[in-house]
């Protein structure tokens, strides 16, 4: 099996878990300097929007930094030639991984059949495996986006902003994140179905797509998967509810996995991975780098998906909630500035 940049990534892997609306580029800019975990995931981009132009907007969620790698791209949908050029257009963009969403529960994406939606059709969850797998060799081979039939608007911006990274080409190892089943629990049929088409690695989010975010984690279910797919090349990263380094150890020896994804636990705490619990004055220095950071990337037009993560750093201290106030009203990195700097002179 090709494996790519998983074959030398030490064990056992704790990477950042995708997030949409949350892990953008600088969030995950702040976590590689603070929390170094062993690998990154783009928040999702559907397959069917990268083919129909727009690509400006459409392809804001494939911004990386070098800081990352490794960086994977996750891609969801359900057309399986619109998954094929993806392969192809992520391959230029320099990514070391593609990673094909099966676990999204929201319902304008599982109800159309894509995200956790594949869980019950998985005629198609292989189909697109091996669209993904042929765009990704075809890549390596030679094609580029300019050979398919994409938009102009598309190509363009391909030729323009991608097209010295094109020049590397290099085979890109594909995996899947997905949950446990659709109503009920299936992961061990689901993962042998997912195992026929060999992806390098699955992670399982130990919910259902009925559960959404409710209830905990079934580590249990996960360990069953686990089991079964020990016994191929393929590797497993449970995920779902990790609150600590710690947590994740105890989840990682008692289930055999070859690593772990933590979410939600990352929210203002990217030295979570390093398992250090930061100081206020660190909490402050990085929440204003942080700011910093999202307005180098994004600008300031839209400040607003960076508010949330300021007020996230903003705790367990007095005053914080007066804090919190303050700066989810803010619209730049000069603003948060003067509102922090009246509490660290
Ligand atoms: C706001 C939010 C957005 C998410 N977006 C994605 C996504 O784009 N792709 C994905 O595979 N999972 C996504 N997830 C699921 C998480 O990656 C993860 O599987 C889930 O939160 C459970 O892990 P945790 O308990 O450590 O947070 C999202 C979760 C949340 C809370």
């Amino acid at each position: 099996m090709f494996k790519g940049f998983w074959e030398e990534l030490p064990r056992p892997i704790i990477g950042l878990s995708p997030m949409d609306g949350v892990t953008d580029a600088a969030f995950r800019f702040i976590v590689s300097k603070y929390g170094k975990p062993l690998l990154h995931i783009t928040e999702f981009v559907s397959v069917e929007g990268m083919n129909v132009g727009n690509p400006a907007k459409v392809f804001e969620p494939f911004k990386y930094s070098e800081v990352e790698r490794p960086v994977i791209a996750q891609l969801f949908g359900t057309d399986t030639e619109a998954f094929y050029n993806a392969a192809i257009m992520v391959g230029e963009m320099g990514f070391d991984g593609i990673d094909i969403n099966m676990g999204c529960p929201a319902k304008n994406i599982s109800a159309r059949g894509a995200g956790a939606g594949l869980i019950q059709n998985p005629k198609l969850a292989k189909e697109i495996i091996r669209s993904v797998k042929r765009g990704a060799k075809d890549f390596a081979e030679g094609k580029s986006s300019r050979d398919l039939d994409l938009p102009q608007t598309t190509k363009k911006f391909m030729a323009q902003k991608w097209q010295q990274s094109a020049q590397k080409r290099r085979l890109l190892p594909v995996s899947v994140k997905t949950r446990i089943g659709f109503d009920d629990i299936v992961i061990e049929d689901w993962v042998r179905y997912l195992l026929e088409e060999e992806p390098v690695n699955i992670s399982v989010h130990g919910r259902t797509l009925k559960q959404m975010y409710t209830g905990e984690a079934n580590w249990e279910a996960i360990g069953k998967a686990a089991e079964i797919v020990k016994k191929t090349e393929t590797s497993i990263l449970g995920n779902g509810d990790i609150k600590s380094v710690a947590d994740a150890h105890t989840k990682l020896q008692q289930y055999h996995l070859d690593g772990v994804l933590i979410g939600r636990a990352s929210f203002g705490n990217p030295w979570i991975f390093q398992g250090h619990y930061p100081t206020l004055p660190e909490r402050l220095k990085t929440a204003l780098e942080h700011a910093y950071k999202y307005e180098e990337l994004y600008g300031t037009t839209f400040f607003h998906p960076m508010r949330k993560h300021l007020a996230w750093y903003m705790h367990d201290f007095p005053g914080a909630k007066e804090l919190r106030v303050e700066l989810i009203k803010t619209n730049s990195a000069s603003e948060v500035e003067k509102i922090l700097s009246l509490i660290t002179k």
